[in-house]
């Protein structure tokens, strides 16, 4: 796959103005408060690193590398963490700060497991969300962007691995 079998879905500057205001709208609602924000590893690393740096907020900043075993037709229920949280939640503020909800079964085993720590509130940020695809009953306080139901790639996300450098979302074209 070369840069011209790929389509722009958002430019480098649509996403950073995104997040600026998203930035914005999180430091309002948790001003005041102590808040943990969680990067969920690893496509979130992009928009994370954008994302916290437009906080004006009381932050700690946290890293979970959740997998799901396998391929696409495991059970939802098998999710692996590879690394947890540094921080004890009880009692905290939560921001979980996913790339992209797609059939959410990540973020609702990720949301379970952490509710089950008692934490003060818990709160999910994606910057993207495909809302047609989704089969768990999840969703997000605060979205970027909703787009339809396509694979996308960069800004952290990846195919096979690869192309989480490309600094804009972007698409394979349709042929
Ligand atoms: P879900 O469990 O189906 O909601 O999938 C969530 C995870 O799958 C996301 O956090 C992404 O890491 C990955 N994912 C979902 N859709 C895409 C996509 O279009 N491109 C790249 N990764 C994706
Ligand atoms: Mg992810």
């Amino acid at each position: 796959m070369t840069e011209n079998d790929l389509e722009v879905v958002f430019s480098a500057g649509q996403l950073s103005e995104r997040i600026a205001e998203l930035g914005a709208e999180i430091s309002r609602d948790y001003r005041g408060e102590e808040l943990i924000a969680v990067c969920v590893m690893r496509g979130s690393f992009v928009f994370a690193a954008d994302l916290f740096r437009s906080l004006d907020a009381d932050l700690r900043i946290d890293f979970l590398e959740v997998t799901r075993y396998g391929d696409k037709d495991v059970p939802d229920e098998e999710l692996r963490v590879i690394s947890d949280v540094f921080h004890d939640v009880r009692g905290k503020h939560v921001l979980l700060v996913e790339d992209i909800v797609d059939e959410g079964n990540t973020l609702w085993a990720v949301k379970r497991m952490l509710e089950g720590r008692n934490p003060a509130s818990l709160k999910i940020c994606a910057l993207f969300d495909k809302p047609a695809r989704r089969r768990k009953p999840v969703r997000a306080d605060y979205v970027g962007f909703t787009i339809e139901d396509r694979f996308v790639i960069g800004f952290g996300m990846d195919y096979k691995q690869k192309y989480r450098n490309i600094p804009y979302l972007a698409a394979v074209k349709k042929r």
